[in-house]
């Protein structure tokens, strides 16, 4: 436990300094720090307890299960909650390769390839895979391959059907792998190798036969967003959210339970405050496979709804680094360096679920603490407390303002 002890002497002392930044209320200095000390230990067990259940892509039964805990711990805050499903088609590479010669190469299928394992001649296709390269050999019934670039993957592989070939294999112009998107319907699987492995295939140019591998599925993921409010809250003026999905392999504590227990803890301390009642708080779901949640929230919210709301608040990995920056909406990004001197701001990025709230018309506002050396790892699964507490302070702040104006 030598680490819990070093965890709790270090957050009390940049607790003091945290307190004197961001009022919180009028509350003596003692009961402040207790105070304080519970919020950070109730958002280490959100955060805990999110990360327990395992990685939580959409879909899963882990995110089924962290979707339950949310419900579970808005409700005991005293909320109203409601789950928000949406469907939309995810494709997933189960496990693809080429084996030439004995030999397996690892690669990975194009997003939107067919599944199919044809075993069949291996014909290099000159240049970049255009008809006339192709009609410059003799792909009928062969797994084409040629390299990646100039034109189009779907270009390609529309032309590798036309010539008759049973399989395409691009391989990458750098040393790398490359995850590429065919956008269209092929009738052949299509397999994208490394330049590091692949390039010596395509010099070579006598005869060999190949097994070509792509293990793919094309299923439908539904989604569940989690929604929180009081009864009878019908329109909010704010909306605080964070997505609790993460991607697969990873257990997604800063990306994004730190944001989850934010938005949590924001809950729990506006309960009994003004703020509950001008508030909607969201878990977004489907956000790592493309804003999918915060999509059909948008998409499926009345037009006078959206123009009722002052501000969306978005909280996507406020679990790491001392620095806190803020971006998205000048109005809101003044009103938060205000309101905390010592948050930084940055040009907002469109990758989370603030996006489809902007592209709405809505003030938003993004919380995010910068680059994560685990991003998107399996080495996401710790955060700081004191960090998730002091961006939660200022969300509450920044909302509480927001919907008093
Ligand atoms: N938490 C990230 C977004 C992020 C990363 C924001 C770094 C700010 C800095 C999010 O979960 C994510 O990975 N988003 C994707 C895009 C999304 C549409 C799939 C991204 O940023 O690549
Ligand atoms: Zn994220």
């Amino acid at each position: 436990m030598g680490d819990n002890t070093v965890q709790l002497g270090r957050s009390l002392k940049l607790l003091v300094a945290g307190a004197s930044m961001i009022s919180f209320g009028v509350v003596a200095g003692c009961a402040q720090q207790i105070d304080a000390q519970t919020l950070q230990q109730n958002q280490n067990s959100d955060v805990r307890a999110l990360v327990n259940f395992g990685p939580r892509a959409s879909g899963t039964q882990a995110t089924e299960k962290a979707s339950n805990y949310l419900q579970q711990q808005y409700r005991q805050a005293g909320y109203e909650v409601k789950v928000q499903t949406f469907t939309y088609p995810k494709f997933t590479d189960l496990g693809s390769n080429l084996t030439v010669d004995g030999k397996t190469i690892e690669g990975i299928a194009l997003n939107g390839s067919q599944a199919g394992t044809p075993n069949a001649r291996l014909v290099v296709v000159p240049n970049a895979g255009r008809e006339a390269d192709f009609a410059a050999v003799d792909a009928k019934g062969a797994i084409a391959i040629v390299k990646r670039g100039e034109i189009r993957f779907l270009n390609k592989a529309q032309n590798a059907v036309k010539a008759g070939a049973v399989g395409l294999v691009i391989v990458n112009t750098e040393p790398g792998n490359f995850y590429g998107t065919l956008g269209g319907d092929v009738q052949i699987p299509v397999l994208g190798l490394s330049g590091k492995s692949g390039s010596s295939l395509l010099q070579a140019n006598q005869l060999r036969q190949a097994n070509l591998a792509v293990n793919t599925r094309q299923g439908n993921v539904t989604g569940r967003n989690t929604i929180a409010h009081l009864p009878g809250v019908t329109q909010p003026k704010v909306i605080l959210g964070g997505h609790y999905d993460s991607v697969v392999d990873s257990p997604g504590a800063n990306d994004n339970a730190s944001g989850t227990a934010a938005v949590l803890a924001i809950a729990r301390q506006a309960a009994k405050t003004p703020l509950a009642r001008q508030a909607w708080f969201v878990a977004f779901d489907g956000e790592e496979d493309g804003l999918h949640g915060s999509r059909a929230f948008v998409s499926q919210a009345r037009p006078e709804f959206l123009k009722g709301l002052k501000g969306m608040l978005n909280f996507d990995m406020v679990g790491i680094n001392d620095r806190l920056l803020v971006g998205g909406t000048e109005s809101l990004t003044k009103l938060a360096k205000t309101t905390a001197p010592q948050v930084s701001t940055f040009g907002s990025r469109g990758g989370s679920d603030h996006a489809p709230f902007a592209s709405a018309g809505v003030p938003v506002l993004f919380f995010y603490r910068g680059q994560d050396p685990n991003y998107h790892q399996p080495g996401d699964k710790q955060v700081d407390a004191r960090l998730i507490d002091e961006t939660a302070r200022l969300g509450f702040n920044l909302a509480s303002k927001i919907s008093s104006q």
